[in-house]
């Protein structure tokens, strides 16, 4: 895979902001076949995986963390980037995850590890007490948060006083050029009220939305959004891989799966120029520090 392009910088411009009501259809999807295949090697070193890596490895602990949520674990991948460097003996790593099929996965992988812990919730209603942790964290799962002022008020309510938050999520911006090709595929096989209902399954937020969101939670804090910017260019069966273990969630409705991912690859070779893709993803950082530290990234 191949990076062609790389920028950030803050986004401009503003959209209404509509949070539906609470949808099952991501977190039963990642459970079912998304739990599957989300650890498959093409997964994990996809545009995607590689991004959150290139995330958590840029990551600092202080001295006074000790306990460590990631808020939409998944199978764990957050603690196999970052676990190594839990290094006092009693620094523990709390994942939190609604999707039982990727929870299974995680405490397979964690067995005997008793400082890493997985624990069934979302981040709407975090199953821990009131600054109870030091450090959230959170790779490519805020986005599909339904409420996103509820899940920013419930990491204030769990995070102690001089806690931090480090979280990255998919922005609005993210692959147009892949999206219109998934929904020429949609039309094939769902009708106009389910293509609607799947847009609706994940909220894609600009950063300055974000940005109100937490600032309104974090009183006392700052909070500092960046986008960043990434087009890869890749062959369609390396683009089907990462698309089949992360949006599974999207077509979760579509009654022929196979059916669709035939069409989709369809739309997908009529983009492609000597047989790649390019995909333009924009991802958001947040970064929330108490007040009384430094800001940067
Ligand atoms: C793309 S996976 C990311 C998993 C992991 N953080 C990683 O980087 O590999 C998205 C995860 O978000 C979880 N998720 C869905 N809705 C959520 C919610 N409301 N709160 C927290 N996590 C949620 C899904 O179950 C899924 O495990």
């Amino acid at each position: 895979m191949e990076i062609v392009a790389e920028t950030s910088g803050p986004i401009a411009g503003k959209l209404p902001i509509y949070f539906g009501p609470p949808d099952q259809t991501a977190i039963v999807a990642y459970s079912d076949r998304g739990s599957e295949t989300y650890d498959d090697p093409d997964n994990l070193s996809s545009l995607y995986g590689e991004a959150s890596r290139r995330f958590l490895e840029t990551l600092t602990f202080r001295q006074e963390d000790r306990f460590v949520l990631d808020l939409g674990c998944g199978t764990g991948f957050g603690f196999d980037v970052i676990g190594a460097r839990f290094e006092p003996e009693d620094m523990v790593g709390i994942g939190v995850d609604p999707a039982a099929g990727m929870l299974a996965r995680a405490r397979t992988k964690y067995k005997g590890m008793s400082r890493f812990r997985f624990v069934s919730g979302e981040a709407e209603a975090i199953p821990l007490p009131e600054r109870s942790v030091d450090r959230v964290i959170s790779t490519l799962a805020m986005h599909w948060v339904q409420d996103m002022p509820a899940a920013a008020a419930e990491v204030r309510r769990v995070m102690r006083p001089d806690g931090m938050a480090d979280l990255f999520l998919i922005a609005n911006e993210d692959g147009f050029v892949f999206k219109r090709a998934v929904l020429a595929a949609m039309r094939k096989h769902v009708g106009f009220a389910q293509i609607i209902r799947a847009a609706g399954v994940v909220q894609r937020l600009r950063a300055e939305q974000l940005k109100t969101i937490f600032e309104t939670a974090f009183d006392g804090f700052y909070v500092t959004v960046e986008e960043q910017r990434e087009e890869i260019s890749a062959p369609i069966d390396e683009h089907m891989s990462w698309w089949r273990a992360r949006s599974m969630p999207v077509v979760a409705t579509v009654p022929d799966l196979d059916a669709f991912e035939a069409s989709l690859r369809a739309e997908l070779e009529a983009l492609a120029v000597d047989g790649h893709v390019t995909f333009d993803a924009a991802f958001l950082r947040v970064r929330i520090v108490p007040s009384t530290q430094p800001s940067t990234m």
